[in-house]
């Protein structure tokens, strides 16, 4: 049979949930998926336990200016990084075994994203491939040679600094369709962006020099990590530079063919099911359409008009809260929001945020561009409940409609109830149209992977103000598009609910 290739629009629409048509789908525990990947005798290398990190102000942090220091990569950096990207925050005790939450949300706590770090060789790292073990912090060699040229040739990357490491993320989609079934590419991508949000904030924290990459060969990426593109497959790539050092020739060697018991790994369960509906839009997004969305104005093709625009006001320091790292640590899921209102200053600094996040990843592939950011406001001081949207790149909002639709809202998550005493619903929005016509159905990856990195970034921003937020892939899809009164090819793609939450 031959596999059917869905566009964004098409894959968006047919995993839509409508509120009269739910088929109840009682979970199958038999087949529930491992949430851990593990390699029969490979033998583990434990990352460095490495010093106490100095805690900094985020809104800092991402303000700083200073040049990108040339990074000293030792093996208790690219520790640093990993830790700081995903580690287990919180246990929690079930009958016979032990569940831990993790420092990136994901949708119905499945943790379908993988990270695999490919370095060259310095002391104390062999040159390999490794897989980052996250429940007993320890690396897997699974290639022993040098695999940076190999990687950055399936690129075809171009650009004169000198790679000395990259990162790259996986998913793994039967952790997260044995409960969302097909609709479980878009919790894939999306917890994906949460991650590699982690992962930018770690580099940026240190003052590495990177750049990151949703574009590239999938076949010769998959292969190179020994995944199948089918089970398990790469979603996002991270360059670390060395810019104090032209890229030198690298001597190109063979990739040796790696053993079975890494090909089998990415079976996570004895009874997986496949939907085709996942595969249908992620093999089709392999037809990259290369640079086409390249330069593209950022459009707001949503059916919607915004009424006047106006700029965010910035303030300088504002964390009396959480600092960066430990709010890491302390960012979870909240929904015990109260209905009071949000202080401006508060929402104020997690636009900044937003606007930071969604400009962040070089500017010049537009990977962002469509991605549309909206928010509707319904108790924040001084700011009339009602619909806007965002100009991350010129720092403003338009009002686009005034009236308290959150309520509404909540009922279109699935009467998720406690989400209207949330002080502001972030939403992630698309023309799914635009995005086919200008990126071919990969456009659906860039939007829902910058949606889930602003997401994250979201709920860091929320911990570090002492706040709550909550992620929200569950909602009728078409109840969304009518309450906020979207064109027929435009849809949510994502909801982050952010308010005061009651002090426990
Ligand atoms: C993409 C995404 C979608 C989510 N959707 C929902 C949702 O619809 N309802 C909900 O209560 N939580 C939702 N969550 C929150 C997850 O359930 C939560 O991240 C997970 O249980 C892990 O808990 P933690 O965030 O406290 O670490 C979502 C999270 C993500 C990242």
């Amino acid at each position: 049979m031959n596999q059917i290739q869905l566009s964004s629009l098409e894959y968006h629409r047919q995993t839509e949930y409508r509120r009269n048509s739910m088929t109840g789908h009682s979970l199958n525990w038999a087949s529930q998926p491992d949430v851990y990947k593990g390699y029969d005798g490979i033998s583990s290398i434990p990352l460095c336990q490495g010093k106490p990190l100095e805690n900094q102000d985020l809104w800092q942090m991402l303000d700083r200016k200073s040049p990108m220091l040339p990074p000293d990569i030792t093996f208790e950096t690219l520790s640093d990084i990993l830790h700081l990207t995903n580690t287990l925050t919180a246990k929690v005790r079930y009958p016979g075994q032990d569940f831990y939450y993790r420092s990136a949300a994901s949708a119905g706590a499945l943790y379908p994203n993988e990270i695999y770090l490919a370095h060259d060789g310095i002391l104390d790292l062999n040159p390999g491939l490794y897989h980052y073990g996250i429940k007993k912090r320890v690396l897997y060699p699974l290639r022993r040679q040098k695999v940076i040229q190999p990687i950055l040739d399936a690129m075809g990357f171009q650009e004169k600094t000198h790679v000395v490491s990259s990162l790259l993320i996986t998913g793994i989609f039967f952790r997260s369709s044995w409960k969302y079934r097909a609709r479980a590419y878009r919790y894939v991508l999306l917890d994906a962006g949460h991650l590699l949000e982690n992962l930018i904030l770690s580099l940026q924290y240190l003052s590495i020099p990177f750049s990151v990459h949703y574009r590239y060969p999938d076949r010769e990426m998959n292969q190179i990590l020994g995944v199948n593109g089918k089970q398990e497959a790469c979603i996002a790539v991270v360059h670390i530079h060395d810019d104090s050092k032209p890229d030198q020739e690298r001597k190109r060697e063979e990739l040796l063919p790696l053993p079975e018991t890494i090909l089998q790994s990415s079976k996570v369960s004895g009874q997986e099911v496949v939907y085709p509906e996942i595969l249908g839009i992620h093999e089709a997004g392999m037809e990259d359409s290369g640079s086409a969305g390249a330069g593209m104005p950022l459009k707001h093709d949503l059916g919607v008009t915004v009424q006047h625009w106006q700029e965010i006001e910035r303030n300088g320091n504002r964390t009396n809260g959480v600092l960066y790292p430990d709010l890491l640590y302390r960012r979870r899921s909240k929904r015990n929001f109260i209905s009071h209102p949000m202080r401006l200053d508060d929402f104020h600094g997690l636009l900044d945020l937003v606007c930071s996040s969604y400009t962040s990843v070089e500017k010049k592939k537009d990977y962002a561009a469509g991605l549309q950011i909206g928010f509707l406001a319904g108790n924040v001081d001084g700011v009339a409940p009602g619909f806007y949207l965002l100009n991350p790149y010129d720092r403003k909002i338009g009002l686009v409609r005034t009236g308290r639709m959150t309520g509404f809202m909540t009922n279109a998550c699935l009467n998720q109830d406690w989400l209207a005493n949330a002080s502001v619903h972030f939403l992630f929005l698309a023309n799914l149209r635009f995005l086919d016509r200008h990126w071919g159905a990969r456009g659906y990856r860039h939007a829902m992977i910058t949606a889930g990195r602003i997401g994250q970034m979201i709920y860091l921003g929320a911990t570090a103000l002492n706040m709550g937020a909550c992620g929200i892939g569950a909602f009728y899809d078409d109840e969304a598009r009518v309450i906020l009164d979207l064109n027929e090819e435009s849809s949510l793609l994502y909801l982050v609910a952010a308010g005061v939450v009651k002090r426990i």
